[in-house]
């Protein structure tokens, strides 16, 4: 590669659960009308997980088949996979790991990253380094959650705000001056509980009481939250252009977190930009938290507000208390030329092999416990072990 190697966004895909559901339906079941919904938050509807087959994962997986397809990139060609989330799968196997078997990305590392909803533009920043400095060609980026899985839906203040959905997008080596040029990251940890899931971590661990108390839930202080965003969304987003070495009237598009319409309107004023500079589809989705910023990316590029050359703002904020943005200048043409059916057919080809492959694995770990496992020397089992002992010159 020639010239400066920098780092930018290849390939971008989103994925939603299909249930829809919205602030009628939620007057339904808590004390709350549409009108409190929409005047306090922007909020119309939120899409919602309503099978078990549905997970963190799942939706993860979905969103980076697509941004695969957009970067028309073999999974095998990834170096990493980072998942960014507060929901994941479980807390130990990685959901990253999870993501990397189901697609097949056999050469890929991978590890979940917990930074609340400001976790997508971690990752971002930790992936551009990695593939500017050398590490890797290509990372997968991905913000995913099912916030309504740990959502009390008797708490009026917390349900009516989440939503779940995952956003992909993949980061590639380019020759030139594209791509991400500034990142900043922030933390404040004294804000920890203002946004916090108490219990089922090694300071409160599940237990009957944590359960019935409804330790598992999300609880947060709205106004400490949105004191705290109205004040870091300005100053991390001045932080960054100045980093990138940008005007602010520079900026073509900001992509903030999708939290609140009312945050997004009071960052618009104190950075003196006019309110259409920031994406905004949150009343579609509500807050789906480290999937908010990567899915307004994708709407953003879909409906064609992101050209080659623009100059983008990344910026969210989140539990921990934490705090990033990110300056992209804009490489890639949009819209992306649909691939040809042969491509889109092998790629789908790829994807159902990578299923396969992970079946036969789980398959081939079991028959080689059961064949490894205890068993008597007088019963059959026992006799073929030492049989194949012999044949392999150990008996
Ligand atoms: N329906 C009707 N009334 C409600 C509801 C509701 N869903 N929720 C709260 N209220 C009531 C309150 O009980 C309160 O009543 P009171 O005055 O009788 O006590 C009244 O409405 C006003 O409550 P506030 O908390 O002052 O309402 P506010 O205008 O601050 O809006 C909100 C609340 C929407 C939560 C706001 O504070 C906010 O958006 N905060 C930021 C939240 C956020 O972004 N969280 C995500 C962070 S990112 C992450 O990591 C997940």
């Amino acid at each position: 590669m020639n010239g400066e190697r920098c780092a930018q966004i290849t390939g971008w895909g989103m994925a939603v659960p299909e249930r829809v559901l919205t602030n009628a339906e939620l007057a339904k079941v808590v004390d709350t009308t549409d009108e409190w919904i929409v005047s306090r938050t922007g909020i119309q509807q939120r899409h919602v997980v309503a099978s078990e087959k549905e997970s963190t994962a799942t939706l993860a997986t979905r969103a980076a088949r697509t941004a695969l397809r957009v970067a028309d990139l073999a999974p095998t060609q990834l170096g990493l996979v980072i998942v960014a989330t507060a929901t994941p799968e479980y807390v130990f196997p990685a959901t990253a790991s999870l993501v990397q078997d189901a697609l097949g990305a056999a050469n890929a590392g991978a590890f979940d990253l917990s930074a609340g909803c400001t976790g997508f533009i971690y990752a971002l920043s930790i992936a551009s380094d990695i593939v500017r400095s050398g590490g890797a060609e290509h990372v997968l980026v991905i913000g995913a959650e099912t916030l309504t899985r740990i959502t009390d839906w008797t708490d009026r203040n917390t349900c009516v705000l989440f939503g779940d959905g995952a956003g992909a997008a993949v980061v590639s080596a380019c020759a030139g001056r594209c791509g991400v040029q500034a990142t900043v990251l922030g933390s404040d940890g004294s804000g920890g509980d203002v946004l916090i899931l108490p219990a089922g971590g090694s300071h409160t661990p599940t237990s009957h009481e944590t359960v019935s108390s409804g330790g598992h839930f999300i609880k947060m202080n709205g106004r400490e939250v949105f004191r705290f965003a109205t004040t870091i969304v300005p100053k991390a987003t001045e932080a960054v252009v100045e980093k990138a070495g940008w005007q602010l009237a520079e900026v073509s598009l900001v992509i903030p977190h999708q939290a609140n319409i009312r945050i997004i309107e009071s960052a618009a004023k104190r950075l003196g930009l006019p309110l259409d500079k920031f994406f905004v589809n949150l009343e579609r989705y509500g807050n789906t938290s480290a999937a908010s910023i990567p899915i307004a990316l994708c709407e953003a590029i879909n409906m064609g507000q992101v050209k080659a050359g623009d100059k983008l703002v990344l910026v969210g904020f989140g539990a921990g208390l934490t705090w990033a943005a990110a300056a992209i200048e804009w490489g890639v043409p949009t819209p992306v030329k649909p691939q040809p059916w042969p491509r889109r057919w092998f790629a789908n080809l790829r994807f159902a092999l990578a299923t396969v492959r992970s079946i036969v694995r789980r398959v081939e770990r079991r028959v080689y416990n059961w064949a490894m496992g205890p068993v008597r020397k007088d019963d059959w089992r026992g006799r073929l072990r030492q049989r194949i002992d012999r044949w392999w010159g150990h008996g």
